[in-house]
């Protein structure tokens, strides 16, 4: 019995030693000394065995156990050491890698110039209003002084829906809302963004749908001087204060006199060139004073109200801004040209 008892303890010993993890090392702990394994039997066999013999083989296979039992502890402590070893060198972070650039979008050139004009009118004290992109022709056309089959109305090919529903052509019918909604029938000072819509076949200046940026004032005493400070203020703010603004004597049916309005070259400064195609200056919007016509049909004074209106396309402001020679560039998307505008 007691060889037999060293020969358990060699070999558990040995089985210790080899266990690769905890695992392996609970199984030999379970082989040796769980309730089934040898040891356990020969204890319990002890009764056959002489009053003499006894407490020796007892004492005997204790100690053995004993060492086995260490020998097992000692072994685990140093295989979860070597564990969490293990998970930290996997789990280690190389802060000196370079870090990975996660890609961001920018803003639309279209929509950094739009805000920017925006937020030029809201510092004079004006405020945004908006309205629908499918248009009655009421709105889009009648209520601006342009009656069916009025001749005017081919300045501007349209899409229409039904003969009374059409893609708005200009975002004039939002002026027409704005006073009919207008209880009072008191000030207004508003301009309105959006997107507009003209059967045009595309090319590099022209798009079946771009973008306007109209403007409207309502008050009592507005004269043409308010109209042409203001949009002095707006060029000088747009394109640098050196830039000068002229009006020209043009035609629209809901603004009585009419305007089309120019500012000063900014690349050559007046003197003339490709740009401005050496006339020095550059249309950028049309603009007037609205007919007392429009006035009325909104429910307004006409002889005690008046007020100012202009219309301008943001697209050909980031174009002259940009120096972009193609319209199409705005709605195509391509990256390398949207990209440019990141840092601007
Ligand atoms: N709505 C006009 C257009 O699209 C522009 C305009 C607006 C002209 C307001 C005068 C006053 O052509």
């Amino acid at each position: 019995m007691e060889e037999r008892l060293k020969e358990l303890e060699t070999l558990a010993l040995q089985q210790v030693s080899e266990a690769q993890d905890l695992k392996q090392l609970n199984e030999v702990r379970v082989a040796y000394l769980g309730k089934k394994g040898p040891i356990t039997e020969i204890l319990r066999g002890m009764g056959q065995l002489s009053a003499e013999e006894r407490p020796k083989m007892g004492a005997l296979a204790n100690v053995v156990r004993e060492a086995i039992a260490g020998k097992i502890e000692e072994k685990q402590a140093e295989l979860e050491k070597a564990a969490v070893a293990a998970k930290l060198a996997s789990e280690t972070i190389d802060v000196t890698l370079p870090g990975r650039p996660t890609p961001t979008g920018s803003q639309h050139p279209l929509t950094k110039v739009v805000e920017e004009i925006e937020d030029l009118f809201l510092g004079m004290g004006y405020t945004i209003a908006e309205g629908p992109e499918v248009e009655k022709d009421y709105y889009n056309f009648e209520a601006l002084n342009l009656p069916k089959d009025h001749p005017a109305r081919d300045m501007q090919d349209s899409f229409y829906i039904t003969d009374e529903i059409l893609l708005r052509t200009h975002t004039s019918p939002v002026q027409a809302r704005t006073m009919e909604k207008n209880e009072a029938k008191g000030p207004i000072k508003i301009i309105c963004p959006g997107k507009v819509y003209r059967r045009d076949d595309d090319d590099a200046t022209h798009s079946h749908q771009f973008t306007q940026i109209e403007g409207l004032v309502i008050d009592e005493n507005i004269s043409m001087s308010d109209l042409k400070g203001t949009l002095e203020v707006f060029a000088k703010k747009m394109f640098g204060d050196e830039r000068e603004i002229r009006l020209r004597p043009s035609f629209f049916p809901f603004t009585e006199p009419s305007v089309e309005v120019d500012v000063s070259c900014a690349k050559c400064g007046g003197k003339g060139c490709n740009v401005c195609k050496q006339t020095g200056w550059i249309e950028i919007l049309g603009a007037g004073m609205v007919h007392p016509r429009v006035l009325e049909m909104a429910g307004y004074d006409s002889k005690k109200y008046q007020g100012f209106a202009f219309g301008m396309g943001p697209e050909r402001i980031a174009m002259l801004r940009y120096g972009i020679d193609d319209i199409r560039h705005f709605y195509t998307n391509d990256q390398r040209f949207v990209k440019q505008f990141n840092r601007v």
